[in-house]
């Protein structure tokens, strides 16, 4: 079947984006601090036996409008001197019941806007870390950067302190748009950017474009790609912009200029896709794309892709995700935890017990069964059930059951050319995976659909 507006608009449904299984809506709070160490502790000897960190930075010097994330508005040095204290009590009192032995893979900061503040907080919580882990000499170490707060300097900095990898995000290069969504622009052209951030050796970088914003047109949105296909970084994701007003109420300001209709929406997706892939992408997931001689785009070849709240990565690379700083996540074999998302009621938290949890979810054997076998679809649309067995250390016939399946569940999918399924493998084409979460959900047992929720699969 051709990818067009009516195929998407045939598979456009609410559902989770499955970033996590179950969904972080699924996160309750009778799972607390008491919880929280003993999990950690058992994470020591469940896999992966690799360490991901997670740094949270909430501060933005401006909010935008279209945000969806945890953000707050920048305070002041003193507070934020606090805040960055708590992160630093927080790893060391998580860090003394984690193995010594074990090794970091993967660093990833988000936030907010971590590039934001004082560079010396950013290398005091390195050094921190570093004072706690061994990190490994390949690790992956990235940084979400807003470029409009981002300087020369700064990016030589941030590889001295051991950055390989930056998150640039763009989401558009017009003005006006910018101006709609209450964004500053880059503060230097994002040309001398890309430039000084490859001098400094970094790894790699990536854009971060959003369609569906205020102002945007087909033809619009096709200058962006374009220009982000001459700028040439080793990633671009196009994500599709999330509307939800219950988490930011901002995003409703942007009604009073002219929004992309969902056809519109989906017109861009498409265009996106095609000129990507035509200029050398790789196809990653839906909303990613690399070159191909990035890691990404040789683990999907490889079958080893593999995700995580802070995005894609390998299986090489992933470990179980510790997460520190307000609303952040933890994510280990057994179970979730994530930290209050106030900021205050964060740093109180801290600084009276050393932890912060307000919420979280442990996962009992048949979940962790349907989050592998979610995450195989989502990451690599390839399933092999035996392979899958043996990674489990459990048989195809009870992957099969748990996850409910039913080569009939999947009949409209292999229809319309989407999957197919030979013996105990199932392969998703190129176009499935442009609405693989569709797909995905017939393997989840619990669904249940809450639309206030979910936002819509494209
Ligand atoms: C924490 S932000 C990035 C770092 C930095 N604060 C910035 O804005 O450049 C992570 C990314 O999430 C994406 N994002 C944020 N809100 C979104 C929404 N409502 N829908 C889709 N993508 C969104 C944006 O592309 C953004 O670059
Ligand atoms: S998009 Fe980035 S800079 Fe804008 S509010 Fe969200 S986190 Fe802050």
């Amino acid at each position: 079947m051709k990818i067009n507006t009516e195929f998407l608009d045939k598979y456009n449904k609410v559902g989770p984006r499955y970033t996590s299984y179950p969904p972080a809506t699924s996160f309750h709070n009778k799972f607390t601090n008491e919880e929280f160490i003993p999990a950690v502790i058992k994470s020591n000897s469940e896999y992966p036996e690799n360490i991901s960190i997670y740094i949270h930075i909430p501060f933005c010097p401006q909010l935008c409008y279209f945000c969806g994330c945890n953000t707050t508005k920048f305070e002041s040095a003193a507070k934020i001197r606090r805040y960055i204290d708590c992160v630093l009590k927080e790893i060391d009192t998580v860090a003394q019941h984690i193995d010594k032995s074990r090794k970091v893979t993967q660093i990833h900061w988000g936030g907010g806007t971590p590039n934001s503040i004082n560079y010396d907080f950013i290398e005091e919580i390195m050094l921190k870390i570093k004072s706690h882990f061994i990190i490994n000499a390949d690790a992956e170490i990235a940084i979400e950067c807003s470029p409009a707060y981002l300087d020369m300097e700064h990016i030589d900095r941030l590889a001295k302190i051991g950055f390989n990898r930056m998150s640039l995000g763009i989401q558009d290069f017009s003005a006006e748009v910018l101006n709609a969504i209450n964004r500053k622009p880059s503060k230097h052209p994002i040309a001398e950017v890309a430039q000084r951030i490859r001098e400094n050796n970094f790894v790699g970088f990536n854009f971060d474009l959003v369609y569906g914003l205020p102002l945007q047109t087909l033809e619009s949105f096709k200058v962006n790609i374009q220009r982000a296909i001459e700028l040439s970084p080793d990633r671009i994701v196009t994500f599709s912009y999330a509307h939800v007003p219950w988490v930011n109420a901002l995003q409703e300001k942007m009604t009073m200029h002219k929004m992309p209709s969902p056809e519109e929406k989906i017109n861009m997706l498409i265009m996106a896709y095609e000129m990507l892939t035509q200029n050398g992408y790789i196809a990653i997931g839906m909303d990613h794309f690399a070159k191909p001689t990035d890691q990404l785009a040789i683990a999907k070849e490889n079958k080893t892709l593999h995700r995580n709240f802070q995005g894609y990565c390998t299986r090489e690379t992933t470990g179980q995700v510790y997460a520190f700083g307000t609303s952040s996540i933890t994510q280990l074999w057994g179970a979730y935890a994530q930290n209050l998302k106030n900021l205050h009621q964060y740093m109180d938290a801290i600084e009276l017990n050393g932890l912060a949890i307000d919420r979280g979810y442990s996962m009992s054997v048949e979940e962790t069964v349907i989050r592998e076998v979610i995450n195989e679809l989502m990451c690599n649309g390839y399933l092999d059930f035996d392979a899958m067995a043996i990674r489990l250390k459990t048989t195809a016939e009870n992957i099969k059951q748990i996850t409910t399946y039913e080569p009939s569940k999947l009949e409209q999918f292999i229809a319309d050319g989407l999957v197919e399924i030979n013996n105990n493998i199932i392969k998703v084409s190129a176009d499935g995976m442009m609405v693989v979460r569709n797909i995905a959900m017939t393997f989840d047992p619990n669904l249940t659909v809450q639309t206030s929720q979910f936002s819509k699969t494209v």
